[in-house]
């Protein structure tokens, strides 16, 4: 971690976290047989898949490289499953590397220079390249032109290489972090959005087959209902769900069995997990719904408050849960009924509109 700040679990251990989006060790291992391996199999994402097919077909009809795509959205929504695709629908090879792992502006020259004419280049969380990087990475994608740098000081000579035309597949999730002349260089972005609860469900399936599950409707519909919106998510609980009814059952995954697996890993329902009912519960029974400031917060869950803003809080926000007001954290009714509790007479919300202080304090602790 770069941040220097003290890493939470949660950030040490990702697989303590049942319904973190990003990949752990297992995953890995089993998202390459998941991979879904052409356009056609891939689920759900129509615009970016509509129009990705354009781009690549034109490219395909043309006989060149199409122009570089960056894949922008949350993690696990299958950015790298889709560069993998690109470089298949276009019989071309492809070369994977992440913006983290090119340093200095040689890792990404040494990279470029090797690559073969139509190869397609990875390169994942693109907006954590270093910043010589990324002005090299400009005119590469521009011109097919590297400047390397020879020797030091005033006698430092730049020297032009040619390059192969190529590919550039980016990835991110964070696409504002990235400085626009890079964004400028992509003639396509495909915005990946969350998944509909149905087409969760076709993925359940679809990898439910691929692993030898056998489930019901009603069992795939129940994991893609707490799956939050994420086919990596899916596909992680439908192994926790299969552990389970393989050793308490006869293996066969129905609703009755999805949920019953669910509550012994503490996802509810909703998809809500340990932290993110902590942190609700916190807000309701604590602070009375709120508002409350972020660090306060943080300290009566136990958490940092990164772990808290960055972990628990965007998916809260989303299911309308939780909303984040200039004053603090606010729960919403959502909430209250999610939790099963009744809310105080005047709504948090109300309160704090008119400006009300309880014991001569606002919420959140200030004077
Ligand atoms: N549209 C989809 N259809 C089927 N499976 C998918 C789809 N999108 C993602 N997946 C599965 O979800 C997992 C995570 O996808 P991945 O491409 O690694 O996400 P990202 O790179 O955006 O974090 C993979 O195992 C992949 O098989
Ligand atoms: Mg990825």
């Amino acid at each position: 971690m770069e941040s220097g700040l003290p890493m939470s679990p949660y950030e040490s251990d990702p697989a303590d976290r049942l319904l973190t989006a990003s990949a752990d060790g297992e995953d890995q291992a089993v998202e390459a047989a998941l991979r879904p391996k052409l356009l056609d199999e891939f689920i759900g994402q129509e615009r970016v898949r509509e129009q990705l097919s354009l781009v690549l077909q034109a490219a395909r009809k043309r006989g060149a490289a199409p122009d570089h795509v960056l894949l922008s959205g949350p993690p696990g929504l299958g950015k790298t499953t889709l560069s993998m695709i690109i470089a298949a629908e276009l019989n071309a090879p492809i070369r994977i590397t992440s913006g983290p792992a090119i340093q200095h502006a040689g890792d990404l020259a040494a990279i470029l220079s090797s690559l073969t004419e139509g190869e397609v280049l990875f390169l994942d969380e693109i907006h954590r390249m270093s910043r010589p990087a990324e002005e090299m990475l400009y005119m590469a994608m521009e011109d097919f032109r590297v400047d390397v740098i020879v020797g030091k000081g005033p006698g430092a000579t730049a020297i032009p290489l040619e390059l192969p035309p190529f590919t550039l597949v980016g990835a991110t999730t964070r696409a504002g972090l990235l400085p626009p002349p890079l964004r400028d260089r992509f003639g396509f972005t495909g915005h990946m959005e969350f998944y509909a609860p149905a087409e969760l469900e076709r993925v359940v399936h679809r990898s439910a087959g691929l692993l030898d599950v056998e489930i019901d409707p009603a069992g795939a519909a129940e994991i893609a209902g707490r799956s939050r919106g994420t086919p990596r998510i899916a596909n992680r609980l439908l192994r926790r769900v299969r552990d389970f009814a393989q050793v308490r059952h006869d293996g066969l995954v129905s609703r009755e069995i999805a949920a019953r697996a669910l509550e012994v890993y503490e996802v509810d329902a909703r998809g809500l997990d340990r932290l993110d009912r902590a942190v609700l519960e916190a807000l309701l029974k604590l602070f009375g719904g709120g508002p409350v400031g972020l660090s306060t917060l943080a300290v009566a869950v136990g958490e940092e408050a990164e772990t808290v803003e960055e972990v628990a809080e965007p998916f809260l926000v989303r299911e309308g849960l939780l909303a984040r007001t200039p004053r603090g954290r606010i729960a919403t009714a959502a909430a209250w009924q999610h939790l099963g509790l009744t809310p105080p007479q005047a709504p948090a919300a109300a309160r704090a509109a008119r400006g009300v202080r309880q014991n001569g304090l606002w919420a959140d602790g200030q004077a």
